[in-house]
C-alpha cells in the first residue's frame, strides 16, 4: 500500500470514526420533532469546512433550546448577543479559541461585535483592536445562532449565515410538543393532553411555555380547568 492510499484510509477511517462519534452523540434529545434542521446541523458538525447556522423564529419555539444542545460539544461556547461584549466574548474567543460560537438572541448585539463576526465567519480571522493596539489570530469557528427578528441584524452577516425561519406551531404541532415535553417531565398523559388543549382553545395561547406552567401547579384535571378559568378572569384586559 503507498502512502497515498494508507492517507486515504486513515482520512476515511477518520472520517468514519468522527462521523460515528457525532451520531452517537446524545444531541438534541430535549427537543421535539424538527428532525430535519436536527440532520442539517449533524451534517454541519461533520463538514470538514464551518458552517454557520441561524434560526429565527416566534418565542418560545425551541431556538435557546438548540443553542444549550450544543453546549454538550466540546470546546463550545454559549454568549447571549446582549452580552457578548460584557461577557468577554472577544478575549473568550483569543484566549480559548472555541470551535462552536452560540450566540443566542444575537441580534441584541452590539454592531461592533457584529462587525467582528463578518471576518471570522468568512476568512477565520479574528481581529481586535484596542487602545491602537491591534491583535489577530486564525480560528476555525463554527457560529451556531438564534434571533427572533433578523432585521437588527447586518445584511452581511445575514449573508453569511444558512438561515432557518421556524414557523409558529399549528395546533396539532403545539398540542404534540407541548404532550411531549409535559409527559417527559412525568405529567399523566390526560393532564398533559387537557392542558395543551386549553392552553391553545381556553387562553388562545401560542406560548409553549404557559403549559409548562401550569402543569407546574395542577394535579388534576379538575385542577387544569380551574388554574384556566381564573387565569382568564385576571387577564389584563385588551
Ligand atoms: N420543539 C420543542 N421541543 C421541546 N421543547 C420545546 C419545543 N418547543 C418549545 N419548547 C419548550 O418551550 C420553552 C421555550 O423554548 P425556548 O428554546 O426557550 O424557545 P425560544 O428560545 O425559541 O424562545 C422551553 O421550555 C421548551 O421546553
Ligand atoms: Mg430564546
Amino acid at each position: 500500500m503507498n502512502r497515498n492510499e494508507l492517507l486515504k484510509l486513515k482520512d476515511g477511517v477518520h472520517k468514519y470514526s468522527d462521523e460515528k462519534n457525532r451520531e452517537n452523540l446524545s444531541l438534541f434529545e430535549s427537543i421535539i420533532g424538527y428532525d430535519d434542521i436536527k440532520k442539517i446541523f449533524k451534517m454541519s458538525l461533520i463538514s470538514d469546512n464551518a458552517v454557520h447556522i441561524l434560526l429565527v423564529g416566534p418565542p418560545a419555539s425551541a431556538k435557546t433550546l438548540f443553542m444549550l444542545e450544543f453546549l454538550k460539544l466540546e470546546r463550545s461556547y454559549f454568549t447571549l448577543g446582549s452580552h457578548s461584549t460584557k461577557a468577554g466574548m472577544m478575549d473568550y474567543l483569543f484566549d480559548y479559541r472555541p470551535r462552536y460560537l452560540l450566540i443566542d438572541e444575537i441580534e441584541h448585539m452590539p454592531y461592533k461585535d457584529q462587525t467582528s463576526l463578518l471576518s471570522i465567519m468568512e476568512t477565520g480571522i479574528l481581529t481586535e483592536t484596542k487602545s491602537q493596539k491591534t491583535r489577530s489570530t486564525q480560528l476555525k469557528t463554527w457560529i451556531f445562532a438564534t434571533c427572533n427578528n433578523e432585521q437588527k441584524l447586518l445584511s452581511p452577516l445575514l449573508s453569511r449565515f444558512i438561515i432557518f425561519h421556524l414557523k409558529p406551531y399549528n395546533r396539532y404541532k403545539f398540542i404534540e410538543v407541548s404532550n411531549g415535553i409535559l409527559v417527559k417531565n412525568d405529567i399523566p398523559l390526560d393532564i398533559a393532553n387537557e392542558i395543551s388543549h386549553i392552553v391553545w382553545h381556553k387562553l388562545k395561547s401560542r406560548d409553549i411555555r404557559d403549559c409548562i406552567k401550569i402543569s407546574r401547579l395542577a394535579k388534576s384535571i379538575e385542577d387544569v380547568e380551574w388554574i384556566a378559568k381564573t387565569l382568564i378572569q385576571y387577564r389584563k384586559n385588551k
